[in-house]
């Protein structure tokens, strides 16, 4: 994809439009937003002058994981522009605005049983290769054909076999322990979203007892120590 060259004064004119919606910002600066047209317009801005972004942008990480998830059946937003700011020494890229919600609101507003829609997620990716490092509630969509859709899929894995076990653990963990949504988690009952994992998982017996018992070695160790 052709990186289009973009001036300060048109992402001003971005930000200042009437018609977006901001879903989020960094320092003060809209982050993700969407427009009237239904696109969503992603700003990546440069960290610092160390860190990996000199090497391989994130925008770019974001546009090959996303034609990867493709070929693997892991629906993601298509992006559809990359450009470059020089003066804000930005990366910006477009893609479609998806019906849905993400699971993160949902289940907020009751949605429950939407829990075990993030574990059958979890479990397709494992079994696929995909470590995703992004891996939350309000990182997945959820649509009314059932259909899950990854977004803010900059970070991520692919293998070309199925993650080894101390590979499905971390991101887990990654999952059921995010700060945010950790609480939601619990409200449910850890043992029996594991559990859910398990059954699916397509591991050994031997493999899903060692999962199993590093869990409730975990959150032993979390009920005792206070936060
Ligand atoms: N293609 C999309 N369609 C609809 N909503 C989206 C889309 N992409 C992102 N969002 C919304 O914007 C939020 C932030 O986007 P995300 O890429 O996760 O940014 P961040 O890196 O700040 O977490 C998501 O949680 C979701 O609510
Ligand atoms: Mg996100």
């Amino acid at each position: 994809m052709n990186r289009e060259f973009i001036s300060y004064q048109e992402v001003l004119k971005l930000y200042n439009r009437q018609d977006i919606h901001i879903f989020e910002s960094h320092n003060n600066m809209p982050k993700v937003i969407s427009t009237g047209n239904g696109e969503v317009i992603k700003f990546f801005y440069k960290k610092t002058w160390f860190s990996s972004n000199y090497y391989a942008p994130y925008a770019i990480r974001f546009l090959n994981n996303s034609r990867k998830l493709q070929t693997l059946g892991v629906l993601s937003p298509e992006v559809t522009r990359l450009k470059y700011c020089q003066q804000l020494k930005a990366h910006i890229i477009h893609y479609k605005k998806l019906p849905g919600d993400t699971l993160l609101s949902l289940i907020q507003n009751g949605n429950h049983e939407l829990f075990s829609h993030a574990i059958k997620v979890i479990s397709y990716l494992h079994k696929k290769g995909i470590f995703f490092r992004g891996i939350h509630l309000s990182n997945i969509i959820y649509q009314s054909n059932n259909n899950m859709v990854l977004v803010d899929v900059t970070d991520m894995a692919i293998k070309d076999k199925p993650l080894s076990l101390p590979m499905r653990y971390r991101n887990l963990q990654h999952l059921f322990f995010h700060k945010r949504d950790y609480n939601l988690w619990k409200s449910i009952g850890m043992d029996n979203c594991v559990q859910q994992y398990l059954d699916l998982s397509g591991l050994s017996e031997c493999a899903k007892k060692i999962l199993s018992y590093l869990f409730k070695l975990k959150l032993n160790l979390l009920i005792r120590v206070p936060k």
